[in-house]
C-alpha cells in the first residue's frame, strides 16, 4: 500500500515574481524549508507561451501565485500553468491571485456586453484549479462566479497596522463611489470613525464625474479608502474634493495599483498627504508616486497558503468583515 507524505510546492507566473518570492520567503521562515518550485516559463517565436514544472509534482498539492492584471498574457499564462499541472497529476492546485483582473465587469450594465468576471472564473475552472484564493475583489459576489471554493482575503488587517502607526485622531472614512461602501465601513468600524461617501457616477469607460458628498469632512482627518486605482481620476478628483470641503488632511489606501493612464501625474498633483499600496500588482510605476508607502501582502497569502494546505481556518484572517 502506498502511504504518500502530502507536501506542497508554490510555483510563479511572471506577473509579480517579487510578490512571490516574498510569500517564498514567509513560507521558509514559518516552516524552516524551501517550498518554491521551479516552473520554465518560455516563449516561441509568435510570442506563444510554453510552461513545464522542472520538478515532479505528481501527487503534489500546487499553489500557483500570478496576477492577472494587463497584459492579458499574465492571465494566458496562468491557464497554462494550471493545465500543465493538471497533466503533471499534481493533487490539487489552487490559483493564487492576488489581483483579479477583469472583475470589474462583473454584470450586463448595458445591453450587448460581457461579464468578464464570470468568463475568466469559467476559464480558470476549466483549465483545472480545484481552489481559488484572492484578494479584495472589486465586488464580493464575483467568488460566487466560481463553482470551485474561492477564499477571499482581505488587505485591510496590513493596513490598520499601518494605519495605527499615524496615531490619526478626528478621522472621517470616506468611499469614494457607493460600490465601495463595505470596504470603507470595515475602516469606520476599527478605527470608529465617521463613514462619509462621495456620489460617483461613471459617463464613459474610464471617465469619473463626481457628483456630491454624503457626510461631513471638515478639520478631520481622511482616510480615502479603495480598492483600486486605475487611472486615478476617482482617487485625485475625490481628494480634491475632500480638501475643498475642509478636509485637514488625506491619507489614502488602495489594494491594487494598476496605476495606468497618466495616474501617476494626477495623484502628484493631488492633496493626498500620504498613500498607502500594496504589492499585489507589480508596477514600477509605484516609485514615482510621492508620498506612497508599500505594504507587503506577502505575509497574508503565506498564511492563506500554508493554511489551506493543513486544512486550517483561515477566517481569522477575515475578521474585519464580520459586520
Ligand atoms: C470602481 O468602482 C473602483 O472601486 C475604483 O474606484 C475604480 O476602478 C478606480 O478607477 P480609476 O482610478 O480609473 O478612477
Amino acid at each position: 500500500m502506498n502511504h504518500q507524505v502530502r507536501d506542497f510546492k508554490v510555483f510563479a507566473g511572471n506577473s509579480n515574481k517579487q510578490l512571490a518570492e516574498a510569500i517564498g520567503k514567509e513560507l521558509k521562515e514559518t516552516l524552516g524549508k524551501d517550498f518554491v518550485g521551479h516552473c520554465e516559463i518560455k516563449r516561441f517565436s509568435d510570442g506563444e507561451i510554453w510552461v513545464k514544472y522542472a520538478e515532479n509534482i505528481r501527487g503534489s498539492d500546487v499553489f500557483i501565485i500570478q496576477s492577472t492584471n494587463t497584459p492579458s498574457d499574465n492571465l494566458i499564462e496562468l491557464l497554462i500553468m494550471i493545465d500543465a499541472a493538471r497533466r503533471a497529476s499534481a493533487n490539487k492546485i489552487t490559483a493564487v491571485i492576488p489581483y483579479f483582473g477583469y472583475s470589474r465587469q462583473d454584470r450586463k450594465d448595458q445591453p450587448r456586453v460581457s461579464i468578464t468576471a464570470k468568463l475568466i472564473a469559467n476559464l480558470i475552472t476549466v483549465a483545472g484549479a480545484d481552489r481559488v484564493i484572492s484578494m479584495d475583489l472589486h465586488a464580493s459576489q464575483v467568488q460566487g462566479f466560481f463553482d470551485i471554493p474561492f477564499d477571499h482575503l482581505y488587505a485591510s488587517a496590513t493596513f490598520f497596522k499601518q494605519i495605527e502607526k499615524l496615531n490619526l485622531s478626528n478621522l472621517a472614512v470616506v468611499s469614494p463611489d457607493v460600490g465601495g461602501i463595505k470596504l470603507a465601513r470595515a475602516y469606520a468600524k476599527k478605527f470608529n470613525a465617521d463613514l462619509v461617501v462621495i456620489d460617483k457616477r461613471r459617463p464613459a469607460q474610464n471617465v469619473t464625474e463626481i457628483i456630491n458628498i454624503i457626510g461631513n469632512v471638515e478639520k478631520k482627518n481622511v482616510l480615502l479608502v479603495d480598492d483600486i486605482i486605475d487611472t486615478a481620476s476617482t482617487f485625485s478628483q475625490a481628494a480634491h474634493l475632500l480638501k475643498e470641503k475642509g478636509a485637514a488632511s488625506i491619507i489614502g489606501i488602495c489594494t491594487h495599483a494598476v496605476f495606468s493612464a497618466n495616474a501617476v501625474e494626477l495623484l502628484n498633483n493631488s492633496p493626498i498627504d500620504k498613500l498607502f499600496v500594496t504589492d499585489t500588482i507589480y508596477n514600477p510605476k509605484i516609485h514615482e508616486v510621492k508620498n506612497l508607502e508599500l505594504v507587503s501582502v506577502a505575509k497574508t497569502f503565506a498564511l492563506a497558503i500554508q493554511y489551506t494546505f493543513e486544512y486550517k481556518s483561515i477566517s481569522s484572517l477575515f475578521d474585519t468583515y464580520k459586520d
